[in-house]
């Protein structure tokens, strides 16, 4: 297959055929990537995406795996696993971190802390990559990227550029990249940080913890399932359906929160979409409202 002697030559042995995505996502679901390429850092990502769409392969980027769903058929083509995990601080009246885009958002949020610089203590239990971040807009506890994001170092089909936040048109979970403006890879972003202690940040990182501990279940799950409708709560609205605690296969909706659907053990992906397409029949039927994914669906269905 001239495909495998092309991407060969290119990757060598950074190319890994068949590869089981379930173990690099969060819910721990997912079948095989035909191939699978793990970059260390922004300059090898770009590198990566170029030639994937140089050769007209098609490819998917992986960061923490975090608000995907992956079909057990898998992924046709490559997967790109970012690990590109270089941060840089900009200390002085108006901290700044660069942060390339395999970074833990997480991670950063804590790093952030140890330093004394605030502003991101909302995302200290937000799972995922800061570029899985900048393209869907994450957020909690009333804080989201939007509110941070000074630019995103991108690439595009033109080559590298920096888009200000304006550019990135935020709304809820949204993004004009994930709304499709651009195909893109999201390299760097820079975000603005606040001075302060050491004890104010990690005590507003243990309130945090607390309030995500006491709402939300512990173990192998995409985070939330749909976005909240306007005016309401995805959970809120399933919780009134009486579907917590639903089960098909190894797939539960959360007895403690019903917008996680959690992973009981070797769940299969079709057995969580029929559990999706349950929960949006159900709360349509009850409540006329359509629950709309924020979780994305990757790969062969
Ligand atoms: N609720 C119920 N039953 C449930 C779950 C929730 O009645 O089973 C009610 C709660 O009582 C509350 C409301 O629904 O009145 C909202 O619930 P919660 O405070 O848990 O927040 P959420 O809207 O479900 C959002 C984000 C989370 C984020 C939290 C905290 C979305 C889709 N989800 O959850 O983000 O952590 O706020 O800020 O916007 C994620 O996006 O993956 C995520 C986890």
């Amino acid at each position: 297959m001239t495909e495998v002697a092309d991407l060969r030559a290119v990757f060598g042995d950074r190319l890994q055929e068949n590869v089981l995505l379930a173990p690099y996502t969060s819910a721990r679901i997912g079948g095989p990537a035909d191939f699978l390429v793990m970059v260390k850092s922004a300059e090898e990502l770009g590198a990566a995406a170029s030639h994937l769409w140089e050769m007209k392969l098609p490819f998917v980027m992986l960061g923490g795996g975090s608000n995907v769903l992956v079909s057990e058929r898998g992924v046709r083509g490559v997967v790109i696993l970012n690990r590109a995990k270089e941060v840089r601080f900009m200390r002085g009246e108006n901290p700044k971190v660069w942060v390339e885009s395999g970074v833990i958002f997480s991670n950063l949020a804590n790093r952030c802390a140890a330093l004394g610089l605030g502003g991101l203590e909302w995302a200290a239990t937000v799972p995922g990559t800061i570029g899985g971040a900048v393209h869907g807009n994450a957020g909690a506890f009333g804080g989201e990227v939007a509110g941070h994001l000074i630019y995103a170092d991108l690439l595009t089909e033109r080559g590298r550029e920096q888009w200000p936040v304006e550019k990135l048109e935020y709304g809820y979970r949204t993004s004009s990249l994930k709304r499709g403006a651009a195909r893109a890879v999201v390299l760097a972003a820079e975000l603005s940080l606040k001075n302060a202690t050491v004890e104010e940040v990690s005590v507003k990182i243990a309130q945090f913890s607390a309030r995500r501990k006491a709402t939300q279940p512990p173990g192998a799950s995409m985070g939330s399932m749909f976005k909240n409708p306007p005016g309401d709560f995805a959970g809120r609205l399933i919780d009134a359906a009486g579907l917590k605690g639903t089960r098909i296969g190894n797939a539960e909706i959360s007895a403690v929160h019903g917008n996680f659907f959690v992973n009981r053990g070797e769940t299969r992906a079709s057995d969580v979409r029929a559990l999706i397409e349950l929960a949006q029949k159900e709360v349509f039927e009850t409540f006329g409202v359509h629950l709309e994914l924020e979780v994305e669906l990757i790969g062969e269905w």
